[in-house]
């Protein structure tokens, strides 16, 4: 099968399209046709090795152990493992693996569900590393209707589901922060107000809001502070601002060390796979009330070409790889 392979960690320099035996799926796995893959922040993160605490977070200290890289992922399932019971040859489905950007993939039982009928492959493959990212990131700043929200990097993987999911969850008016060139795309999110930060940073806007969920642009917690309300909570998720070492995990650190003292409710997130949340972003689209913003899609022979887009802040939601 076609896969994009890599040997070394470095820049998208080191992926190169390559053929290489199809993944046999070991106990509680399916084989998967891949159909369309999700491109995000980590996908880069896994390539370069950086920061350099993943490396030591067991993917490789010198060399990545994976070669194929890709997490998001649609497909067919094509055969099943041993030990699989609730999919079977034949379903199309949506969630996660490691290795999507590839003809075949094997991936767990539980990381996967049925594709909602309402979206296309390519929209699945955009769903489950940024909107289960967003959704526990709101259930983290523990979210209630009525919630005034201000999301940081709405334009973003992360941010155009956290809009959308804070709005369809009852926050009362959810504020986007992004470049002025996105700001349509935030207001068509449902987003009622747009920050462009190139103009204003949003801790001098003088608004307060019940909960802040950063995803970009490395500000110090104490500006941040400045906006929550009394009892408001601030969710780091993350920035591409931070240093090689730890990237921006001494925000997230200092978020948990300082909380206990002050009364905002200040937390880093680290998100994980959990098959409850395919049900509830399931629920949500088949409901219409989430749908991905899908930027451009590139063939799988690109994928160097669409991870640079992505670290060139050049996208406007997700980008897609079509397999
Ligand atoms: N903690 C976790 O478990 C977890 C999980 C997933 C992702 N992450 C991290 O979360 C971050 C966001 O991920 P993502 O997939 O959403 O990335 P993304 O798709 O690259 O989105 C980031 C957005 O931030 C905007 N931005 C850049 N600088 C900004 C600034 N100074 N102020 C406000 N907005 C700014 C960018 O566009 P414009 O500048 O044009 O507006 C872009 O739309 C990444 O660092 C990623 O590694 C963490």
């Amino acid at each position: 099968m076609k896969a994009i392979v890599q040997d070394v960690y470095g820049p998208t320099g080191v992926l190169r399209l390559e053929e290489i035996d199809q993944p046999v799926p070991g106990r509680g796995e399916v084989l998967l046709r891949v159909h369309a893959a999700g491109v995000d922040q980590g996908v880069w993160h896994l390539m370069a090795g950086k920061p350099y605490a993943i490396r030591a977070a067991g993917f490789g200290l010198r060399t990545p152990k994976r070669r194929v890289r890709g997490m998001d992922v649609a497909g067919r399932v094509e055969a099943v493992g041993p030990g699989v019971t609730r999919l079977r040859p034949g379903d199309e489905v949506y969630g996660t693996c490691a290795g999507s950007f590839a003809e075949y993939a094997c991936a767990k039982e539980d990381e996967l569900a049925p594709r909602p009928a309402r979206l296309t492959p390519e929209q699945a493959a955009a769903v489950t590393v940024s909107a289960s990212t967003a959704l526990q990131a709101l259930r983290l700043g523990r979210l209630e209707p009525g919630h005034r929200v201000l999301v940081i990097g709405a334009a973003g993987g992360v941010g155009t589901y956290a809009v959308q999911i804070a709005k369809a969850l009852g926050a009362a008016h959810v504020t986007g922060v992004c470049s002025g060139a996105k700001a349509d795309l935030v207001h068509s999110l449902g987003a009622d107000a747009v920050i462009d930060y190139t103009l204003q940073d949003p801790a001098d806007s003088g608004h307060r809001y019940d909960l802040v969920l950063d995803t970009a642009g490395n500000r110090p917690l104490a500006r941040l502070r400045r906006i929550l309300t009394p009892r408001g909570s601030l969710v780091i998720v993350g920035g591409e601002t931070g240093g090689r070492w730890i990237g921006g995990g001494q925000r997230q650190l200092c978020a948990l060390l300082l909380s206990p003292f002050v009364p905002h409710r200040l937390r880093g997130l680290a998100s994980t796979p959990r098959p409850e949340d395919l049900g509830t972003l399931g629920e949500l689209i088949e409901s219409g009330a989430l749908t991905p913003a899908l930027d451009r899609t590139y063939p799988l022979a690109e994928v160097p070409l669409a991870i640079d887009r992505l670290r060139a802040g050049r996208a406007r939601g997700k980008i897609v790889i079509r397999v």
